[in-house]
């Protein structure tokens, strides 16, 4: 879906995503203290608002403006405004975030073809401090046959090995990768979608003796 497709879908109701953080989000990165953060292709803002709420900097950065303009009034509504920026950005350009050198990046279901994926990851990855963590969600290949939810088209669902060059590619020094079952109700039944996660941090560095 290009950005136009994305504004018709985000002027088409209020909410297209639940408010609170993916439950991955919390899970890897609660206990992280407060600094920069971005959230790429963040739609909404929900991950940017949650980290502003906890004392971050937050930027909550997408190329859909209608979806930028919603995280904005929100961040306003929560009287976060005083940390929260929205940009209206394509996340495979080379264009630097606000926050930039950013202590965090989230990248949460940003399903587009491995490639531009590829250049989004090692555009965030420049962006981050020396020991930044970059952290991402996907909806996983194996989610087609083995889960619920999410795009259906392979090419936009990537694989643990496609993402396991595309961190290396962009010098990143990953502490986790794996899939993961994330619960959730479909017609009243509860189901699990299928989700790849990897977590990585830019290289410390290294001072001479
Ligand atoms: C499935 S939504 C996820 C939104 C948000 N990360 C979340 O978890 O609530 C995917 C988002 O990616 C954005 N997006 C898709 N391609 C993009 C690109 N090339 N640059 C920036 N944003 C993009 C869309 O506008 C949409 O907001």
């Amino acid at each position: 879906m290009d950005s136009r497709a994305w504004d018709d879908r985000y002027r088409s109701t209020d909410s297209v995503w639940s408010p609170s953080p993916n439950e991955f989000v919390k899970e890897y990165l609660f206990t992280l203290p407060p600094g920069r953060m971005v959230d790429v292709a963040g739609g909404e803002g929900r991950h940017a608002l949650w980290f502003a709420q906890r004392g971050w900097e937050a930027e909550n950065l997408d190329f859909s403006s209608v979806a930028v303009s919603k995280s904005l009034q929100r961040a306003s509504d929560l009287s976060l405004g005083d940390r929260f920026l929205g940009h209206v950005a394509d996340a495979n350009s080379s264009q630097d975030f606000y926050l930039a050198p950013a202590n965090l990046v989230v990248i949460a279901y940003l399903q587009i073809p491995a490639p531009e994926l590829a250049s989004a990851i090692a555009n965030a990855a420049r962006q981050l401090v020396a020991g930044g963590v970059l952290f991402g969600v996907w909806h996983a290949r194996e989610n087609l046959t083995d889960g619920v939810g999410g795009p259906q088209n392979p090419a936009v669902l990537p694989t643990q090995q496609e993402l396991g060059t595309a961190f290396s590619e962009a010098n990143l020094v990953v502490s986790f990768a794996g899939l993961r079952r994330r619960s959730l109700e479909v017609a009243g039944e509860s189901r699990e979608a299928v989700d790849v996660v990897v977590m990585a941090r830019a290289p410390e560095m290294v001072t001479c003796g």
